[in-house]
């Protein structure tokens, strides 16, 4: 009989019952090879008396490690079963205790830059004034649209979508955006990420190239690489992608990412004639735009430009919209508007690849967008936007110490602050941000192309006019001391 002394210690403190507590201490010794193959344990009650516990509990505790194969009976009662070879990692140590096992080598690069709660300090870029949303009517909608639940919604749903839900997105893009498009062309998914991975797999097979703009947001890398493609950095220039006809004929793409109402992070919008080139070069390529249309809502000067999408007629273009700029980041809500071409079967595509959840806040966007609140809001962020885009410009104006011309503001939520030279955006951000302050480097935003100036993106939406001197004056004192 093997001696259980110093295997087992009730008297540890422990939010376990005693019985589990038992079970996994033994279950530990024996896939820690301290009970061996074979060894009887003590009867239930010999146990019970040696730990001065009840007796049920030894029995609850042999019971359960009888269930999942740890002991057996024999003709010498309760015997450690035979479990063959058992490992280090199996006795709940940390997983990077086990050579060898690791993330897998296409997410290394992934995650590095990340800081926690970057996401929340003044002049991030892509954060909407989030003290300014609804909330009283959102909760409202929420509570409704849980309130009226039918059992059926608890079951699954449509992948594409709540049909009330796409139903509101393609009426508000046919009217704000001029996206020509019907209900049965939107898919909704959980924001522009999830978007463009889908895009991936739907519209290209693993090894084709997918163009992405340079500089440019770096999602669209990652979903396009996550997709098993092949990404081809293009400039931007002042009228937005700019392909030359050595990338058309030496490296046509299937996939062409591009944000023409308001490039990320430059600014530029991509003019009429480059639209209308874009396509037709598309077209006879066989490739696919994809346009991501992320910020539109917020146009600062002049009438905005339609969208790509409904520019030509039959255009080759997948119309990418979100929520995270419009409503807010942690709603992850955006949506896909696939060609009239497709959209029967990518639907049902959709319905193998995804899972749509989320019912109760889709209905709610829906009443959101049906009854005028997403249009009310929409106009009181614009105007606000622009009112502290002039504030950033003029705290610009009276605290930075060096000569500047700003990029961007056309439309949106950010402006690119270009540096002198000698100084590194990525050190100015990283010494901003010890100051609470999260603005991003311009270099983040390479894609693998040719060099770049050092510039910092300067997210102004989540900050208000009255704190714009006072972060700029903290901005300027650390950009002083680098
Ligand atoms: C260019 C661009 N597209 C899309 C998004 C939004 O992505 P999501 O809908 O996944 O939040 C962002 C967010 O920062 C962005 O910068």
């Amino acid at each position: 009989m093997p001696d259980l002394h110093g295997l087992i210690d009730l008297s540890q403190p422990s939010d376990l019952p005693r019985q589990r507590l038992l079970y996994e201490q033994l279950r530990a010794a024996i896939l820690g090879g301290r009970l061996l193959a074979g060894a009887p344990l003590p009867s239930s009650r010999a146990l019970a008396q040696a730990l001065g516990v009840a007796r049920n509990t030894v029995i609850y505790a042999y019971e359960q490690l009888g269930a999942e194969g740890y002991v057996c009976s024999s003709r010498l009662g309760t015997v450690v079963a035979a479990l063959g070879p058992v490992r280090a990692a199996d006795q709940g140590q940390a997983p990077s205790a086990n050579p060898g096992l690791g993330l897998s080598k296409r997410v290394a690069a992934y995650g590095r830059f990340r800081t926690p709660h970057e996401d929340a300090l003044p002049f991030m870029p892509g954060i909407p004034a989030l003290d300014q949303f609804p909330w009283a009517t959102w909760r409202r909608l929420c509570e409704q649209a849980a309130r009226e639940h039918e059992v059926l919604d608890l079951s699954y749903r449509p992948a594409a979508g709540e049909p009330e839900l796409r139903q509101a997105i393609a009426t508000y893009v046919r009217a704000s955006r001029g996206v020509v498009c019907g209900a049965d062309q939107v898919i909704v998914t959980d924001g522009t990420q999830h978007s463009l991975g889908l895009c991936a797999q739907m519209l290209a097979d693993v090894g084709d190239l997918a163009w992405i703009e340079h500089p440019g947001y770096g999602g669209a890398r990652v979903a396009f690489e996550q997709g098993g493609l092949n990404v081809r950095p293009v400039p931007v220039d002042a009228e937005g992608l700019s392909p030359s006809d050595e990338d058309w004929a030496q490296h046509p793409p299937r996939l062409i990412y591009t944000t023409p109402s308001h490039q990320y992070p430059l600014g530029s919008v991509l003019s009429l004639p480059r639209r209308l080139a874009l396509i037709e070069r598309a077209r006879a390529a066989g490739a696919w735009i994809m346009e991501d249309d992320y910020d539109s809502e917020f146009r600062h000067e002049g009438p905005p430009l339609a969208a790509m999408q409904g520019l030509v007629e039959e255009a080759p273009v997948v119309y990418l919209g979100t929520f995270s700029k419009s409503m807010f980041p942690a709603l992850r809500l955006g949506f896909i508007v696939l060609p009239q071409a497709v959209a029967h079967q990518g639907q049902g595509v959709v319905a193998d690849l995804a899972r749509r959840g989320q019912v109760a806040q889709q209905r709610a966007l829906a009443a959101f967008i049906h009854e005028g609140h997403f249009t009310t809001h929409l106009r009181h962020m614009r105007r606000l936007y622009a009112l502290r885009q002039q504030a950033l410009r003029e705290a610009l104006a009276a605290h930075w110490p060096w000569p500047h011309h700003t990029r961007g503001g056309q439309a949106g939520m950010h402006l690119v602050l270009p540096l002198p030279e000698h100084l590194s955006d990525a050190a100015l951000a990283t010494a901003a941000m010890k100051v609470g302050l999260s603005p991003r480097p311009l270099s983040a935003y390479g894609t693998g192309g040719a060099a770049m100036g050092s510039g910092l993106v300067m997210g102004y939406a989540n900050t208000p006019e009255a704190d714009m001197d006072r972060h700029i004056q903290t901005l300027a004192q650390a950009a002083a001391a680098l």
